[in-house]
């Protein structure tokens, strides 16, 4: 039916930070609220879909009828979204560390004088990975960039680059980054179109309904 244009539809949805151990007792991560992935996820099972989100750590309730699966680090999220294929469509939101701690052992000791120093290696780029897959692709695979200049021309670089079908482009130098409203542009094979802003819950279900457009081939007003 058309409120439910989503019905049968499996969505993955990545949302939150990530959080990469340096020793037991401590963590590099970084200000994601997780508020707009949660806002996706919600909006996608309003439309009919099923939905899993696989997040990082925040202080949110998963919205009604998703699927949460908790992770902490870019590897668990990595091997969470791979655990949840196949899927039609999937909405990578999370702000995934770009590095990991090498070798988090012990809890480091305050040594005189000395100063630890941290070996950072590069986390998986999960978007890259479901977009580039050889078998299994989902049919549309969405990118975020959150980016404080020259955020279309990132934007149109960074989806030939991950080889994802669109980017929701976001500049965070205002309230984007845990505020409650957000202005995006979105990139696709044949342009842009720059929404106006909006509270994070209608970028949502705007999203969400151009999704069912997409996947059904008929426009959902
Ligand atoms: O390269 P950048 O981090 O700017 O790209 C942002 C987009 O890529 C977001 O959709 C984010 O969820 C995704 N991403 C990812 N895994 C990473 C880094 C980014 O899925 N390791």
């Amino acid at each position: 039916p058309a409120s439910r244009p989503l019905a049968g539809k499996h969505v993955l949805v990545t949302a939150g930070p990530t959080r990469e151990p340096i020793d037991p007792v401590r963590f590099l991560s970084n200000h994601s609220s997780g508020k707009q992935g949660y806002a996706i996820a919600g909006a996608l099972a309003a439309l009919g879909a099923r939905v899993t989100l696989v997040s990082g750590p925040t202080a949110l309730a998963p919205p009604p009828g998703v699927d949460r699966v908790d992770v902490e680090t870019a590897l668990e999220m990595e091997a969470a979204c791979n655990a949840a294929l196949p899927c039609d469509v999937a909405v990578c939101v999370a702000a995934v560390a770009d590095w990991r701690v090498a070798a988090a052992g012990q809890k480091l000791k305050k040594q005189d004088g000395e100063m630890p120093s941290l070996t950072l290696i590069e986390n998986p780029d999960i978007l890259a990975g479901l977009a580039q897959r050889q078998t299994g692709r989902p049919q549309l695979v969405i990118g975020f960039a959150a980016e404080t200049h020259e955020v279309l021309d990132y934007a149109v670089a960074k989806r030939a680059r991950k080889g994802c079908d669109w980017i929701v482009a976001n500049d965070v130098t205002g309230e984007a980054m845990g505020g409650a409203r957000n202005q995006v542009h979105l990139v696709t094979a044949t342009g842009v179109e720059s929404w106006p802003e909006l509270p994070k819950a209608d970028v949502a279900a705007r999203l969400a309904l151009r999704i069912a457009e997409n996947l059904t081939g008929s426009p959902n007003p």
